[in-house]
């Protein structure tokens, strides 16, 4: 392991973990945008990429609500990120309501902090949570199937699971009575805030969308 001065981080030989450095041109603070999207692609690839989790923030009723979430896929032309969620989840009738959203993430490798915010739009038996069903795995089909509405109260700790899919995973009819309870959230960024941890003075950058991306440094 090497400790790199400059980005204040470590760096190993194994390239997998080269992947987390943060590199950047301090002469042009656009590769920071772009950077941020290569870690969130290298996110949805890596499962031990920390920004693989996201911390997704709400309002109800002018009070702000957090969850962790996983992050899905990114559409970086779009400005998109997407996560996946029941349907009957509070977060979803928070959305319905008040779309704003932030979504926040810290990478303690790279020590570098980012909050995204904008405009989420929620999908339910569409083309779009159809798309991205058929995309995910039997695993994951198992968490919406349940035999409680998530959130609803219980006189015992026990899992959300019907009897039958404790000890095995759905077949193809089952996992349908999931898709039904499926959401996809598909958060439309257009304020993106960064902040790099440094031991001799942390470094920050903020970028707004108008029609164009337009970023710049600032003091942290
Ligand atoms: C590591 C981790 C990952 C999670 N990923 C998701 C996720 O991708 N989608 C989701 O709806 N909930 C996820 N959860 C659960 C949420 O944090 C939250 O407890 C749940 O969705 C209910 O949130 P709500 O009542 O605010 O809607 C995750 C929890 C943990 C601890």
């Amino acid at each position: 392991m090497v400790k790199n001065e400059e980005s204040d981080s470590y760096c190993f030989e194994d390239w997998t973990v080269m992947t987390r450095e943060f590199e950047f041109n301090p002469a042009n603070v656009n590769t920071i945008l772009s950077q941020t999207w290569r870690h969130l692609q290298a996110a949805i690839e890596t499962e031990t990429h920390a920004w693989r989790l996201g911390t997704l923030a709400t309002a109800s009723e002018g009070r702000p609500r957090v969850r962790t979430v996983v992050l899905r896929e990114i559409q970086p032309e779009r400005r998109e990120l997407i996560c996946y969620t029941d349907r009957r989840s509070d977060k979803v009738s928070e959305l319905e309501q008040t779309p704003w959203m932030e979504w926040m993430a810290y990478d303690s490798l790279t020590r570098v902090q980012i909050r995204l915010r904008g405009e989420a739009t929620v999908h339910t038996s569409d083309d779009v949570s159809a798309d991205h069903w058929e995309k995910s795995s039997p695993e994951h089909r198992r968490g919406y199937i349940t035999v409680a509405e998530p959130g609803t109260r219980s006189e015992t700790p026990e899992p959300n699971l019907p009897d039958y899919l404790f000890d095995r995973l759905p077949n193809d009819e089952e996992a349908q009575l999931g898709y039904e309870n499926f959401a996809v959230i598909v958060c439309r960024i257009d304020h993106l805030d960064w902040l790099q941890l440094r031991r001799n003075g942390h470094l920050a950058a903020q970028f707004l969308w108008t029609d164009k991306w337009e970023g710049h440094w600032k003091f942290a």
